[in-house]
Formats: C-alpha cells, structure tokens, sequence
C-alpha cells in the first residue's frame, strides 16, 4: 500500500497576496501527496498560510504556480462549474466555524452535501440518516444548529462532509471553537469516521496532541515545509 496513487498531489504551490506596493509570499513551492486513506496533521503559527494552503487544494482559490491533482486529475485545466462539481463528489470539508445553514435542521444539513450534486433521493437520505446516527446525533436530525452545542454542530459538518464519500477531508481548525473535551472527541470521531469510510484527512490544528493522532505530521514555516 505505500506505493499506492497519491490521491491529492500538490507540487511547487505558490501563493502571494498583493497589497499596494507590497506583496506577500504566503506559500514558495510546496509540496504534498497524501495516500489514500492517510491521516495528515498541518502545523503552524498563525499567519502562516495553512489556510490558504487548505483553500488551493480544496480548489476554492487557485495557485499562482504548481500543480494540483485530484487523485489523477490535474484541476488547473477544469473551469469553475466543472472544478466545483468534481470538488462536490471528490472531497469534504470541515470549518472551524461550521457554516451550517442555520434555518434548517440537522439532518437537512447533512443532505446539503448531496444537493451539490444532485436533487437527493431515498438512497441519499438514508444515508444523511445514518452518518447522523453514527456521529451520535440519532436524535437530533431535527433540531436546527441554533438548537445544537457546538460540539454537536460540528459533529453535523462531519457528517455533512462525508455524504458524498469524499476520497478526502480538509478540515481547517475544526476544534477551534471548541472546550478541550468536546474538541478531543471531535478529532477522536474524525478520524476514526473518516477511517471508516477510507476518505484522507488533512487536518489542520494548533493542538499538537490532536495533530500526533494522525499518521504524518507536517509544519508549514515561512511558505515551506520545516523538517
Ligand atoms: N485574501 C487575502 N488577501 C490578502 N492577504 C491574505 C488573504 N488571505 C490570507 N492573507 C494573508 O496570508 C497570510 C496567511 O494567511 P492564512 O489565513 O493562510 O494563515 P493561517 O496559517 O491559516 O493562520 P491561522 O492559524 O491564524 O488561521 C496571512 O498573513 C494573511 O493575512
Ligand atoms: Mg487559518
């Protein structure tokens, strides 16, 4: 298995933001390939581009130079109604801040995931059901996330997250808003459902107990990768 296919490769991303006169490198060339099924922990201070990282591989921004390949297929050639539906069905991601829509109930949230793709039909919604029921939230399907804890909302975006059967999650501080307890139980919950359902997960933390939870560890410093 460790010669298997990357199914996210990154090489050489490049981003700067300008602002006036000045430019900002965030990220220099870097590089990244995740295996099928691995668990990867991005660190960093605050500021450093981890973000911005997660945004060009979910392919929501673009890089200035580099490639980006969804398992075998390079994005950069795909225009943005065809990059957003392939993103809908190849990966999920996780917010720190949720964004789930708040007029809705828990169980319609889930089942957003699918509306990227297409009107959900029986198979769909039994399946939101049962993510909801295996993130522990059976009960909850109607309740709207102003009716939730945060810890359960979040346990909602994962749901949400995995409705396609991602081969990947990109999840972007996703205990950020969370007590240590609740926050442990989410990444707990993460990366034992994303194990279950054989989706990669890059996770991005500030907490280094959560990021020794995955397999590979990575620190990003000044636009690169520090060894
Ligand atoms: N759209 C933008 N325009 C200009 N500058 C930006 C933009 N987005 C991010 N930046 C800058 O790029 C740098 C990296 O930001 P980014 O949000 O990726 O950092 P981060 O590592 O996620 O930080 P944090 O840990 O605080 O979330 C920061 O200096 C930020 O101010
Ligand atoms: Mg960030």
């Amino acid at each position: 298995m460790a010669d298997a296919a990357p199914v996210l490769r990154a090489a050489g991303l490049r981003k700067s933001y300008r602002s006036g006169d000045a430019t900002l490198e965030v990220l220099r060339g870097l590089d990244l390939a995740v295996a099928p099924g691995e668990s990867v922990s991005i660190r960093g201070e605050s500021g450093s581009g981890k973000s911005t990282l997660l945004n060009l591989l979910a392919g929501l921004d673009r890089p200035d130079a580099g490639e980006l390949l969804w398992g075998n297929e390079p994005t950069a050639q795909l225009a943005l109604g065809a990059l957003t539906a392939r993103r809908g069905r190849f990966l999920g991601m996780v917010f720190q801040a949720y964004y789930l829509i708040p007029e809705i109930d828990a169980l319609a949230n889930v089942l957003m995931g699918a509306r990227m793709i297409g009107p959900p039909g029986k198979a769909e919604r039994e399946r939101a059901a049962a993510l909801l029921k295996r993130v522990g939230l059976a009960e909850r399907g109607h309740h709207t996330p102003a009716h939730l804890s945060g810890g359960e909302r979040q346990r909602v975006a994962v749901a949400r997250a995995l409705m396609n059967r991602p081969k990947v999650i990109l999840a972007d501080e996703p205990t950020g808003n969370l007590d240590e307890r609740t926050g442990d139980e989410v990444i707990h919950l993460l990366l034992e459902v994303c194990a279950e359902e054989q989706a990669a997960l890059v996770l991005v933390t500030h907490n280094a107990a959560h990021a020794a939870k995955t397999r590979r560890q990575l620190f990003l410093h000044q636009g690169q990768w520090r060894a």
